[in-house]
């Protein structure tokens, strides 16, 4: 049966959008994201402002995309509202200059927020497939995200179909459905291989505004050789994880692994792949280079996620070997591979970057010095909270040296010392465990400052000590500060 959507160009499938409205889009770390409407209505959007009329969407996706989506429609100041996640330059210089607002949200809340109206209506979802099928359901692209709530609970749905992604990748994708409450089930995920939807998504073909073909190969991530302190906080992790398994404490093939974004997180699966593991999983978002290799070696026996994000090498290997990566990776809605439920279930290991943590465990993810957004929580509150093993990193220093990534008081609170776990730095690893606040201060300053700063962190915790009006948490309030407002001045802090 051919079904009768409308196959229109991207410039005609833009014209269905109108100012004001919010657009449901599917995109995940670069992967997924629809490749020409968005670039048409950036266009459009150019035309109309150039006429002196007002042109802004709201734009809802399931996490950071590529330049063709955030960077073209931002270049045209045409977003009013971004949320849930964004890592774009121009998208990120426009929420610092005030020229648009964020809702930054934990990646696993998006979908449920969406459905329950409190980001106002969905009108057009704008979701890419790898193809649809002759019974109308579709074949899901290189990233799940929020892609079922948004065709479910938008007015008009506009489907991109790439036929330059690998058609291959039917069957990888495991699609569940949450209920809202009072109508929520467990979810009976108990392993991290277990399968417990189907692999297509489902639209009401009465909704189906438009059929966009296009053949676009997703960004590829840039992955660069870990430097030396990737490799040295790596190590730690490594070592520390080892002294788990001695103790009895998780088991030899570990936990599900969550890893984060980024070259240290790749550094990490790097070890692990060169270290004595057999049979490990994740369960984790994104699934990148490092936990490609891992599979290739054998070591990873599977993957869950909810995205392919892989570096141009890494894609070939993919594109050429899918028949035997599709046996190890499943990729599931963001609400499912973020939800909590599961994540304390199985007992995962999660490990973040951050840009600084404070004395007593506190976690800034998203800040720059206070104010200034990096990129967002994006899945890291989900995963630290409910791990079994919730672990932070970051270089000790930024900034060529200017700042410590430890200081005092953070100058925003992500995850606060209830959900962290453990802190990774080049120097060394603070597991904060069943210690008190006085006793992380010492440890995360021994363990993890830069020797540079730890005599004035030692010297502010000793004087907190003495003066401050309880010796819980102490601190210096008038003081804690102080490094922020001299690096804000352009001193080291
Ligand atoms: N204060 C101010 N700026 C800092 C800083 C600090 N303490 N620490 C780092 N930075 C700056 C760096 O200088 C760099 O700036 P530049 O881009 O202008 O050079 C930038 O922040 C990124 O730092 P980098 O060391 O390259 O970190 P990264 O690539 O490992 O990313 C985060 C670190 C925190 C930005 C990143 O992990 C993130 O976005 N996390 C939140 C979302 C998340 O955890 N997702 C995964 C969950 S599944």
């Amino acid at each position: 049966m051919a079904l009768p959507f409308p196959i229109l160009t991207a410039e005609e499938a833009a014209e269905l959008i109108q100012n004001g409205q919010n657009l449901g889009v599917s995109g995940f770390t670069g992967s997924g994201h629809p490749k020409e409407v968005p670039q048409a209505l950036a266009r459009r959007i150019e035309a109309a402002t150039g006429r002196g009329e007002t042109f802004r969407v709201g734009l809802w996706t399931g996490a950071s995309t590529a330049p063709e989506m955030d960077g073209e429609l931002f270049k045209v100041n045409g977003v009013s509202m971004r949320l849930p996640y964004q890592s774009d330059p121009d998208c990120r210089n426009r929420i610092n200059a005030g020229e648009a607002f964020y809702t930054d949200v934990h990646l696993s809340h998006s979908a449920q927020n969406a459905a329950w109206g409190h980001y106002g209506r969905l009108d057009v979802a704008l979701i890419e497939v790898v193809a649809i099928k002759e019974d109308g359901r579709l074949v899901p692209s290189t990233s799940v995200g929020n892609n079922p709530t948004w065709l479910d609970i938008a007015d008009r749905v506009i489907l991109e179909v790439n036929t330059g992604l690998n058609p291959r990748l039917e069957g990888m994708h495991d699609i569940y459905r949450i209920a809202l409450p009072p109508h929520r089930q467990p979810i009976p995920i108990a392993r991290a291989d277990d399968r417990v939807g189907e692999p297509y998504l489902r639209v009401d073909p009465k909704k189906v505004v438009a059929v966009v073909e296009t053949n676009c190969p997703d960004r590829d991530t840039q992955f660069t050789a870990p430097d030396e302190n990737s490799r040295l906080i790596a190590g730690h992790i490594l070592d520390f994880l080892q002294h788990e398994v001695k103790k009895g404490r998780i088991p030899a093939n570990l936990l599900p692994l969550q890893s984060g974004v980024g070259n240290v997180a790749n550094a990490v699966m790097a070890g692990l792949n060169d270290g004595p593991y057999e049979n490990l999983t994740a369960y984790t978002e994104v699934l990148q280079d490092g936990m490609l290799d891992m599979i290739r070696s054998g070591k990873l026996a599977m993957a869950s996620a909810t995205a392919i994000s892989l570096s141009k090498e890494a894609l070939v290997d993919f594109n050429a070997n899918i028949g035997e990566y599709a046996k190890r990776i499943i990729l599931r809605p963001q609400e499912v591979s973020n939800h909590p439920e599961v994540i304390r279930r199985l007992g995962v290991i999660s490990m973040n970057g951050m840009l600084e943590a404070d004395i007593y465990g506190n976690v800034n993810s998203t800040h720059v010095l206070g104010s200034k957004m990096m990129n967002g929580i994006g899945g890291s509150g989900d995963f630290a909270r409910n791990a079994y093993l919730s672990i932070f990193m970051t270089p000790s220093l930024a900034k060529k040296g200017a700042l410590s990534c430890i200081v005092p008081m953070v100058s925003h609170v992500d995850h606060t010392e209830h959900d962290v776990q453990v802190l990774v730095t080049e120097h060394g690893l603070a597991d904060l465990r069943g210690l008190a606040p006085r006793q992380r201060a010492r440890l995360v300053i021994e363990k993890c400052a830069d020797p540079k700063f730890r005599p004035a962190l030692e010297d502010y915790l000793a004087r907190a000590e003495k003066t401050a009006n309880g010796l819980q948490t102490p601190h210096l309030l008038g003081e804690a500060y102080d490094w922020h407002l001299r690096a804000l001045r352009g001193e080291s802090m």
